[in-house]
């Protein structure tokens, strides 16, 4: 059963009834069920069994400090692209020893500072990274894990903005120079090539794309240990997609199984950074209708969430499920969900039947990734607050701004 769900004709996150928190905390807000999280990773985690593995949540899918110290109680990695995340997974509690740092414009002081704390692995993008990664390891008297990112060449059929593994996008090394780099990075002096890793888009939906993905990771791994590099893991990113509509993406079970049959008897460990396959459905954003507007040719419900709070519509026409959340009686009419924000692009959904009345809540459905985390101050409006929901209780984990947080980092010219 999902952990968002109806009860007494009223929506419920666990055993907590959402409008509950609403009334505590205002709107709009976004509320995390805990138990969703820990299933997310848990399907992950046992999907591989006994064959040595870590699943690394992408953390930029959601990187509220309390999300990281619900995965890192479960003994979850993290994948990391920036210092900033770093800090929040150490905060949280999470070990750095299971942190893969990915990214392409890493900064020398990031470097730095994942070395001091000691990283499981650098994710490496490029040969220029290598070699700045090689100086910054020796001037710290320390050796620099490397796993080399190659760019594979496969087309995850999916949005173009979240396609990562094509050779024109920006991300890791062609696959056709990575023996080549792998043999530069074996010499160098401060580095020990540990790993190979791929992450070809995000929202994939079969199994096809990963399997083309690992068809050329494991040609690679077989021929470099015919030249004597043994590498001791292979990433293979994040992506796996999930439900927002009518979407029937392979289950963590389907996927691993399947990645586990093409390993045949290598022994090497499996890493896997899944972001949005944990976080996605294990959150809501709530928004308020303010009023109801009809012209000629629409009909608007105006609500207090928009474009700065929730981002996916706009950017990727994404379409994320609206439902409310004590459904009233009464005929339903065609809605398009629109935001204060002064731009046309401020929706939230289009064309949503529903029966509403302002001040009514409502629920935009699969918001736990690449939800708050996208989020902005976007014509100087406060973001939301965060809440975990653990049983019959929840918590506040981000307050909501306030325009003196807002003001705090600026200053007039003297
Ligand atoms: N690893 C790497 C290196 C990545 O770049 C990403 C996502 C992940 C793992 C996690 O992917 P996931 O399992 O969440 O698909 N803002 C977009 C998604 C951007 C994903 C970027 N990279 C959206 O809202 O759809």
């Amino acid at each position: 059963m999902s952990q968002f769900h109806y009860q007494n004709q009223t929506l419920f996150a666990e055993q907590v009834a959402v409008n509950r928190i609403a009334d505590a905390v205002g709107s709009p807000c976004y509320v995390y069920s805990r138990q969703a999280l820990e299933n997310h990773w848990q399907a992950f985690d046992e999907a591989f069994g006994t064959h040595p593995h870590l699943i690394c949540y992408a953390v930029k899918a959601n990187s509220n400090l309390a999300v990281l110290n619900v995965l890192a109680q479960q003994g979850a990695g993290f994948d990391i692209v920036s210092q900033g995340e770093l800090e929040r997974v150490l905060k949280a509690g999470g070990d750095a020893g299971k942190v893969v740092f990915s990214g392409v414009g890493k900064l020398p002081e990031e470097m730095r500072r994942a070395l001091q704390v000691g990283v499981y692995c650098f994710n490496v993008e490029s040969e220029a990274e290598l070699e700045t990664l090689n100086g910054v390891a020796g001037e710290m008297g320390k050796i620099a894990p490397v796993s080399l990112r190659v760019n594979p060449d496969v087309d995850a059929q999916t949005h173009p903005y979240i396609s990562t593994g094509l050779k024109e996008n920006k991300f890791g090394i062609d696959i056709d120079r990575a023996i080549t780099v792998f043999e530069r990075a074996a010499e160098l002096p401060n580095i020990k090539v540990t790993g190979i890793d791929c992450h070809i888009g995000s929202q994939l939906t079969s199994v096809t794309p990963f399997m083309d993905a690992l068809d050329r990771l494991l040609d690679r791994i077989d021929e470099l240990g015919a030249k004597g590099i043994q590498l001791e893991h292979m990433d293979i990113g994040g992506g796996l997609g999930v439900r927002y509509r009518d979407e029937q993406p392979p289950t963590p079970g389907d996927y691993v199984s399947a990645l586990l049959e093409k390993l045949g008897s290598r022994k090497i460990k499996i890493l896997m950074e899944p972001g949005r396959a944990i976080a996605a459905n294990a959150g809501i954003m709530l928004t308020r209708v303010l009023l109801l507007k009809s012209t000629e040719a629409k009909h608007f419900a105006v609500v207090d969430g928009a474009m700065n709070d929730l981002i996916r519509p706009s950017l990727y026409s994404a379409w994320q499920n609206i439902i409310p959340v004590t459904p009233r009686a009464g005929q339903t009419q065609s809605y398009d969900i629109v935001g204060p924000v002064c731009e046309t692009g401020d929706f939230l959904g289009k064309d949503r039947e529903l029966s509403i009345a302002p001040g009514d809540l409502l629920a935009i459905c699969s918001a736990g990734a690449y939800g708050f985390v996208m989020s902005s101050n976007y014509n100087s409006r406060n973001r939301a607050a965060e809440v975990m929901v653990d049983g019959d209780a929840f918590y506040t984990v981000r307050r909501r701004e306030t325009y003196e947080d807002q003001l705090a980092l600026e200053s007039l010219v003297p």
